[in-house]
């Protein structure tokens, strides 16, 4: 057996040098990609049909882009967006705000935030919302209807339904932001009461108008063959539903109450 030092010396510095440095860049890039993948990337592999059902409010913009989740539904958004010639860094930062407005909610806070913070919340975070929701769901739920009317399952009477809660909602919108909200912000409490109880029973009609869209859509059950024009109308209605019940706990459970009792004392 002969010794060549050549040998050792080579897997000597393989040792002490190759590998860990490969181990080093492996490591490096392992994790340069995981920060990556969650700044840069996190929508580029997705199909627009994942993100029209998964990311409330992606169908308006994805609509906006002109890219198309129905029919071309199976292409990942970096390879429409790359057809398209559009900004990708900017389609992914809105909707990275789509998904985050969810977690916004920080209802802890609004315990003790002063009157004009909480009502500044409700019209920016609710009012605003519930008409860009209401306005997509329409088109949507349009679209359900004319494509599938003669399928037995199919929702017909959402569109309709939906045009009756933009009408109320708007309408009690408009009394909240024009008279109820500008009494409290001025301090007249006690004068708040009365209008509030009308608040109050028009979000219990509120609540009415979510039966009625739960009961048309077999509780937003699509069936198993729905198309993502289908499913996104549903999972947009959900997104609606949530908001609109977080939005009449912060008023019914948490500024309603504060006021009227300061305006007790
Ligand atoms: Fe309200």
């Amino acid at each position: 057996m002969t010794f060549d030092l050549n040998h050792t010396k080579s897997l000597f510095l393989k040792k002490c040098f190759i590998f860990p440095l490969n181990s080093l860049l492996f490591q490096s890039v392992f994790l340069l990609s995981t920060i990556m993948g969650e700044i840069i990337m996190s929508f580029a592999d997705k199909k627009l049909s994942e993100i029209a059902i998964s990311i409330p409010g992606s169908t308006a913009l994805l609509r906006e882009y002109d890219l198309d989740f129905c029919c071309g539904g199976a292409d990942t958004l970096g390879a429409a967006v790359a057809e398209k010639n559009l900004n990708l860094a900017e389609i992914e930062a809105r909707l990275t705000e789509l998904q985050n407005s969810k977690k916004q909610d920080d209802e802890q806070r609004w315990l003790t935030a002063p009157y004009a913070d909480i009502i500044e919340h409700i019209i920016h975070r609710y009012h605003e919302r519930h008409k860009q929701q209401l306005s997509e769901l329409f088109v949507l739920a349009e679209r359900v209807e004319s494509v599938h009317g003669d399928r037995d399952d199919c929702p017909i009477g959402v569109a309709a339904e939906i045009q009756n809660i933009y009408a109320d909602l708007t309408s009690h919108m408009m009394k909240e932001e024009q008279i109820l909200f500008p009494m409290i912000k001025m301090g007249n409490y006690a004068m708040a009461r009365m209008p509030i109880q009308v608040m109050e029973h028009e979000h219990a009609e509120h609540g009415e108008h979510l039966d009625v869209l739960k009961a048309l859509t077999n509780n937003l059950t699509p069936p198993a063959d729905a198309c993502n024009t289908w499913r996104a109308l549903y999972s947009g209605i959900q997104e609606f539903m949530d908001d609109l019940m977080m939005h009449i706990h912060t008023e019914n459970n948490i500024l309603f109450p504060r006021v009227i009792e300061e305006g007790s004392r």
